[in-house]
């Protein structure tokens, strides 16, 4: 969601600042600001849109000498994403910027306003800055205290005190990290914010306050100091640029070779992975295209291993009757590892003391530390807001665990998976190279209003995916059906030159997916057919070479990735930070 970056030391300050925005901006961009201390003075400098909005404003701008900052970049919770409402925000003393929802904002504000307190935003941020400044008589630590006691909801604060030269930090159920390099220190809600100056950081946890200052940085908890270890990251800035192509998407979506290998190779035996084929139920549970990539892992897992599993969207697992009366394992699924409702999901497992497995990219992330076990996807960074790397890593974890459970069970024999795997890999490298086909479907339906997907089984959950790829970046209205049931009710909306994509990669039920096709066609659908085997008289038909079962989807979804993409930049749509969304949504 929002980002947040403050800096304290002797590198430019403005600079390091921009920097972070900038590298954070795919987390939230409909407005942002700054705050830069001078022991009395503090200036704020905020700006509606982009951070390169802000940035204009800072060069038209005299700036104070200082060396102490703190910034933000916004996505809108409470409030319209104006300037009024983008952080930071001051009330008296002190100036604050935060990621996080404080749930009981309003009762806060009304308490606050009968003691005078007059607010200028519509933000639950200003009401946290006025009750930390309400308690604030000298002593910082206690206020932020008694604040946050009275609070209930998320956050990660990153607070400057007039004349105070420190920066204080901390949070609840949204990240925080705590950037040192020889100049100075950084705070930061995600590590791309500070690896251009450093790969060195401390994780904060629940709760522990930091105090960052010129030469040092205390960290305590129950006001008790506490020491943590120093860890470092192993990605690199180069990673997180954009190289040479225009857009990150793409750029990721073309490394899906590399990490496909790299994965391949760290999870090459059935020791390298947990044997869940011991469970009796699996319930997974992620958000948006994790969840959909839970189903993929479904399909695999009950078809191929016999393995029960059911799949649930964590905002309403978190809030569900679930019957916890086998033996379950809960696998939570997520990129970031920092989605609220999937983290609560993973708490309430914890609380009737089910097992749990993140299937999760970034290591440090809250789920990663909390879960029982770990899957690690090695995607490395990934910045496109519309995530497409990390789901395919995602799924092709499923396609591994689903066939080490199957040996597991003595349901398959061993293949020859190092030949297999080869072969998937020179498949896609393939399917990667041919982007002129997929631009050229683009062409015939970017200017359409309404695209339909379809299939059945397996390929339904791709369905959904690319559905979903497809709206999130071109904003064409888009929907995934279950192949058999459009014709309950959705095909009245299908009419002449209606887009609809069907996907046939389950030859056992191809037959059937090939006479819902036909009931669209019949009524003018332009149809697009992924398949396995050639379908004729169809004029647009890819054909996606056949492989294993449990690794198939891997070939079909790079190329909905890409038509999605080519669509979208047809469009010119602002691929990587479509409007409205955020990478990692840690509200609810
Ligand atoms: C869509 C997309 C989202 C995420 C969802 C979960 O392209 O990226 O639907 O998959 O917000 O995020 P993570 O995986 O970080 O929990």
């Amino acid at each position: 969601m929002c980002g947040i970056i403050g800096y304290i030391g002797k590198k430019s300050l403005d600079e390091v600042l921009i920097e972070g925005l900038k590298n954070l901006e795919y987390r939230g961009y409909d407005s942002s600001g700054i705050a830069l201390q001078n022991f009395n003075d503090v200036q704020i400098i905020k700006s509606s849109g982009k951070i390169k909005e802000l940035e204009k404003k800072l060069q038209e701008i005299n700036l104070i000498n200082s060396n102490i900052g703190i910034a933000h970049t916004r996505w809108a919770t409470h409030g319209n994403p104006n300037i009024e409402n983008a952080h930071p925000h001051q009330v008296g003393n002190i100036t604050l910027v935060h990621n996080g929802i404080i749930e009981n904002a309003n009762e806060l504000r009304q308490k606050l306003t009968k003691e005078g307190v007059k607010f200028k935003s519509q933000t639950d941020t200003e009401v946290l800055c006025a009750l930390i400044n309400f308690y604030y008589k000298n002593d910082i630590s206690s206020a932020i205290k008694k604040a946050l006691k009275e609070v209930k909801g998320s956050y990660a604060l990153a607070i400057l005190v007039k004349k105070d030269e420190s920066i204080y930090a901390i949070k609840k159920d949204s990240p925080l990290i705590v950037g040192i390099d020889k100049d100075g220190y950084f705070i930061a809600s995600d590590i791309s914010a500070i690896i251009k100056y450093t790969n060195k950081y401390i994780v904060l946890e629940e709760n522990e306050l930091v105090k960052l200052s010129q030469n040092d940085y205390i960290i305590t908890k129950n006001n008790k100091i506490i020491k943590k270890s120093i860890q470092s990251t192993e990605i690199d800035f180069e990673s997180i640029t954009k190289s040479n192509y225009k857009h990150y998407m793409l750029k990721e979506i073309m490394e899906e070779e590399i990490l496909l290998e790299k994965t391949f190779n760290i999870y090459n035996d059935k020791d390298s992975l947990i044997d869940i084929s011991k469970y009796e139920e699996i319930h997974i549970i992620g958000c948006g295209s994790a969840m959909y990539a839970g189903m993929v892992g479904k399909t695999l897992l009950e078809e191929k291993s016999n393995i029960r599993c059911y799949v649930e969207c964590a905002s309403e697992y978190r809030y569900k009757k679930i019957f916890y009366d086998r033996k379950t394992l809960v696998i939570l699924i997520s990129q970031s590892g920092e989605t609220a409702d999937t983290i609560a999901a993973m708490r309430k497992a914890k609380e009737n003391k089910i097992d749990t497995l993140a299937i999760v990219n970034v290591k440090t992330s809250t789920i990663a530390r909390e879960s029982d076990y770990k899957i690690f996807i090695e995607a490395g960074k990934e910045i496109a807001v519309a995530t497409t790397k990390a789901y395919l890593l995602q799924i092709t974890i499923f396609s591994l665990l689903a066939y080490f459970s199957s040996i597991n069970k003595h349901i398959l024999k061993e293949i020859n998976l190092k030949e297999e795997e080869k072969n998937i890999l020179s498949h896609l490298k393939n399917i990667l190279e041919q982007r002129k086909k997929y631009y050229e479907i683009a062409k015939k339906i970017f200017q359409e209003e309404d695209i339909y997907f379809i299939g059945r089984g397996i390929d339904y959950s791709l369905c959904l995916e690319g559905s979903l790829k497809l709206k999130e970046i071109s904003y064409i209205h888009s929907e995934a059906y279950q192949a058999g049931e459009l014709k309950h009710g959705t095909i009245a909306l299908i009419n002449k030159n209606t887009p609809v994509i069907a996907i046939i990669s389950d030859q056992n039920i191809a037959d059937k997916t090939l006479s819902n096709i036909e009931e669209v066609k019949s009524r003018g659908a332009n149809v697009i057919i992924i398949s396995t085997k050639k379908i004729s008289n169809y004029e647009n038909n890819i054909v996606v070479p056949k492989i294993s079962d449990f690794f198939q989807p891997i070939l079909i979804i790079p190329i909905l990735q890409l038509i999605a993409y080519e669509v979208a930049n047809l469009r010119n749509c602002d691929i990587d930070k479509p409007k409205n969304l955020a990478k990692s949504v840690t509200v609810e």
